[in-house]
Formats: C-alpha cells, sequence, structure tokens
C-alpha cells in the first residue's frame, strides 16, 4: 500500500487584508519545522489579489499557495475570472475547485466544476476537487450517494496518469463554520467511500495515491482525532488557518499522524 503524505490546506476564504496576509503567511513559514514539512505538505489558498505576494513570500519554502478558485477556460473575455495560467504565473502549484461556498453559494454545476478540473490540470496545476453533502441530504441518508456523484461528475473524463495531479476534500457543508465537526468514524466512513469508488473508476493502486483530505470545523482540539483514521490524509482548514499558532498545530497533528 503506497503511504500518502498528509497535506494541510488553509482556505482564507474572503478573509485579511494587504499586510495581514503577508504577516500570517510570514508567521507560518517561518515557524514549520522543517520534520513537520517532510511529512506533511502544506498550502495557503489566500485571496486573488495577495496571491504574488504570498507566492513569492513562499517561493523558497516548502509552503505551497493555490487558488481558492479557477477558470474553465484559457483566456479572453471572461470578466472577474482568473485563469490556470495566471494562477502558474502567481506562484501558485493547486487550486481549489468546486467548494461548498462556490458549489452551492453560487450554484456552481457538477459539469462547471469538471471543466475546471480539467482546464486545471491540462495547464499543470495541482487540484483539491471538494466535495460533500448539505444538512438535508445527510438527514436523508443520502450523503454517501450524493458526493459520490459529486466525485464522480468532477472527474470525468480525468485519465489515470492524471490522477496525480488530484486530491480530494471531503467538506460536510454542516460542518463547515460551525463548530460542528463530523466524527472521525463519519468522516473515515466517507473517505473509504470516496476511495473504494476510485478504485472502481480506476484500479486500487492509483486509488489509494489520492489524498483526500477532510474539512469542516477542524481545529487543534479535534485534528489528532481526525487525522488518525486510516483514510483521511490531512485536512482543508477555514477558520482556524487565519490564526498562525492554531493553522500550525494543525499541521504538526497531521504530520505526526503520518509518523504513526
Ligand atoms: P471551517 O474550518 O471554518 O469550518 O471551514 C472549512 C472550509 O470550508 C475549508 O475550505
Amino acid at each position: 500500500m503506497d503511504a500518502r503524505q498528509p497535506l494541510v490546506g488553509g482556505n482564507w476564504k474572503m478573509n485579511t487584508g494587504p499586510e495581514e496576509a503577508l504577516e500570517l503567511a510570514r508567521a507560518i513559514i517561518d515557524a514549520l519545522d522543517a520534520d513537520w514539512a517532510q511529512r506533511c505538505d502544506v498550502c495557503l489558498f489566500p485571496p486573488f489579489p495577495w496571491l504574488s505576494h504570498i507566492g513569492r513570500e513562499a517561493s523558497d519554502s516548502p509552503v505551497l499557495v493555490g487558488g481558492q478558485d479557477v477558470s474553465d477556460k484559457i483566456s479572453g473575455a471572461y470578466t472577474g475570472q482568473v485563469s490556470a495560467s495566471m494562477l502558474l504565473n502567481s506562484g501558485c502549484t493547486m487550486t481549489l475547485v468546486g467548494h461548498s461556498e462556490r458549489r452551492h453559494g453560487l450554484g456552481e454545476s457538477d459539469s462547471l466544476l469538471n471543466a475546471k478540473v480539467r482546464q486545471a490540470i491540462a495547464e499543470g496545476l495541482q487540484v483539491m476537487l471538494c466535495v460533500g453533502e448539505q444538512l438535508a441530504e445527510r438527514e436523508a441518508g443520502h450523503s454517501e450517494e450524493v458526493v459520490a456523484q459529486q466525485v464522480a461528475a468532477g472527474l470525468e473524463g480525468v485519465l489515470k496518469e492524471d490522477l496525480s495531479r488530484i486530491s480530494l476534500a471531503y467538506e460536510p457543508v454542516w460542518a463547515i463554520g460551525t463548530g460542528r465537526n463530523a466524527s472521525p468514524e463519519d468522516a473515515q466512513a466517507m473517505h473509504r467511500r470516496i476511495r473504494a469508488d476510485l478504485e472502481k473508476q480506476y484500479d486500487a493502486p492509483s486509488a489509494s495515491g489520492v489524498r483526500i483530505v477532510y474539512g469542516g470545523s477542524v481545529k487543534p482540539s479535534n485534528a489528532d482525532d481526525i487525522f488518525a483514521q486510516p483514510d483521511v490524509d490531512g485536512g482543508l482548514i477555514g477558520g482556524a488557518s487565519l490564526d498562525a499558532e492554531a493553522f500550525l498545530a494543525i499541521i504538526q497533528a497531521a504530520a505526526s499522524s503520518s509518523a504513526s
């Protein structure tokens, strides 16, 4: 079985001013322990306007930088959109696609998200595809099928040889920003199901290499238990990623989970 290096992302969403963003990035970069960095990949997802500053700041460090979203188009008359090549030119190596605040908040469809995934990997970015059920879907007992469908639709047409460019973030919508995280056991069950589906869609060796991270109210106090689950390969962190000390504690938890 492949050992998957944990990955912790800090999704700053629409937070931070220019100086605050730089200070936060510097605090994380400066304090990141070399040993943790070897055992855990770390990616910051700042707002677009700060990307190139933070990209420069992180360029000589192990910290990666990513976009919170990417266009499905190469270039042209698409007001307000940001292309994969613009992200690459700003120092990004990764992008989120399909975060619930876009999928559900802005009504982005599975077919649009699939086009974004394919465009981003075609241009050389790594993609973290976000999936997750809403509360009503969970209460109706449909979580697994909803998430399975989002994964299958998001990855449609993605070739096996490109799967190494993909990671998945399971973020149950009811857990985002609510202080109410999925239990470690529930997260593990969903991650296991996602991996089983990837095995069917691709094959077992490819599926076992895909990192599936959990997001939704991860904090230093619950990170150890969540990351200890065998199919949970790190986290996508919102609120706690805006506090360098809390974010570093979460990175430490992920790095330690890979050592056990
Ligand atoms: P919180 O960690 O604030 O719940 O946000 C999770 C998230 O949406 C990360 O993308």
